[in-house]
């Protein structure tokens, strides 16, 4: 187990099975947590160990692999626990991959903290709360924009090398995304299947260059794309300090590229030129609180109890 302050700031790193969630409450209850985030309550709460179950050894004479950062927002709901779980069993084939977790949250939830834990990925888990003023308007939310501004901001401070990727936890990934987007000198892009009513988001490449941006939505976008459908490199992002998603509904993918300063001639097209499909934005049914029946006192001293705590129920 090893543990390193940096100001106000902890980074836990611990081995994911060893940990009992005792300790970890513990540990939660006794420090303060918080970094100088552009959103004050961003909170950087645990960093496990290295430790995969499934992991590709490098071999010998092989050159090192730029690491992989993986941004992925999240939010509580019924489906929080199956989307990760979906997307960790995805990841948990990827070497070299660091997960930022950015939950849009301000209190720890230890569902996610010992679910992330017990996967074995190297992660960070950030506390990355919508900002009150955009919760509560009537428009269209600006949904995971804190958690990736929260990711970048952290990659400022600690990465050097690599390649950055937004993927959202109810997106569908094949492990060649991985493999494809770590070659990444600058932006690359790649086609999202299931976007919008074209069922496709995707550079058009022709003779091998770009031509045009193929997509349902062009919304006068200078980037019409979609949030799973590029990636980044950390040294490109490091010489682009302003870089930033905007609170802007629909424009977020458009804004943060923008930032990046590149011209979609500069762009890195992957997938074999943009001809595979390697990503879906793939959406899952909301499901209703469950019925209370469980709470019936017939139940008592058995294993209900326990599965119960782990439940959303109806109001
Ligand atoms: C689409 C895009 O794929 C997103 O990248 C983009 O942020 C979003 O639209 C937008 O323009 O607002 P969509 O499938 O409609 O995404 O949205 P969700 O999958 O519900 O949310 C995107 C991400 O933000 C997910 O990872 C989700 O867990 C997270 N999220 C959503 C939050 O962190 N907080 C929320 O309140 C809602
Ligand atoms: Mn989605």
């Amino acid at each position: 187990m090893a543990m390193r302050w940096s100001g106000r700031k902890l980074v836990l790193a611990i081995g994911g099975s060893m940990i009992s969630f005792t300790i970890f409450l513990c540990l939660l209850n006794s420090i303060s947590f918080s970094c100088h985030c552009e959103e004050k309550e961003v909170r950087e709460v645990l960093c496990c160990s290295d430790s995969r179950p499934i992991k590709k050894q490098q071999g010998e004479g092989e050159l090192p692999q730029p690491t992989i950062y993986v941004i992925t927002p999240t939010y509580k709901r019924m489906e929080q626990i199956p989307e990760l779980t979906r997307l960790a069993q995805t990841l948990m084939h990827v070497p070299n991959l660091h997960w930022i977790v950015g939950d849009d949250t301000s209190e720890p939830n230890r569902h996610i903290v010992e679910y992330l834990s017990q996967t074995g990925i190297p992660h960070t888990y950030l506390l990355t709360p919508m900002p009150k003023q955009y919760r509560t308007r009537s428009k269209a939310l600006p949904k995971g924009v804190a958690n990736r501004n929260a990711g970048l901001k952290w990659l400022r401070k600690h990465a050097t090398q690599g390649v950055v990727y937004f993927a959202d936890d109810d997106n569908t990934y094949d492990i060649r995304i991985f493999e494809e987007i770590r070659r990444t000198k600058r932006v690359s892009a790649f086609p999202v299947g299931l976007v919008t009513s074209y069922g496709l988001s995707t550079p058009v490449v022709k003779n091998g260059s770009f031509f045009d941006w193929y997509d349902g939505w062009r919304g006068g976008r200078k980037f019409p794309v979609d949030m799973a459908g590029f990636a980044f490199s950390v040294p490109y992002l490091l010489q682009k300090p302003k870089a930033i998603m905007p609170y802007k509904a629909g424009f977020e993918e458009d804004g943060f590229l923008r930032s990046l300063q590149i011209d979609p001639k500069e762009v890195e097209f992957l997938a074999d030129g943009c001809t595979k499909i390697y990503v879906w934005h793939t959406k899952t049914r909301p499901n209703k609180p469950s019925k209370k029946t469980i709470l019936n006192t017939k139940y008592d001293g058995t294993n209900l109890r326990q599965l119960q705590k782990d439940m959303i129920l109806e109001m």
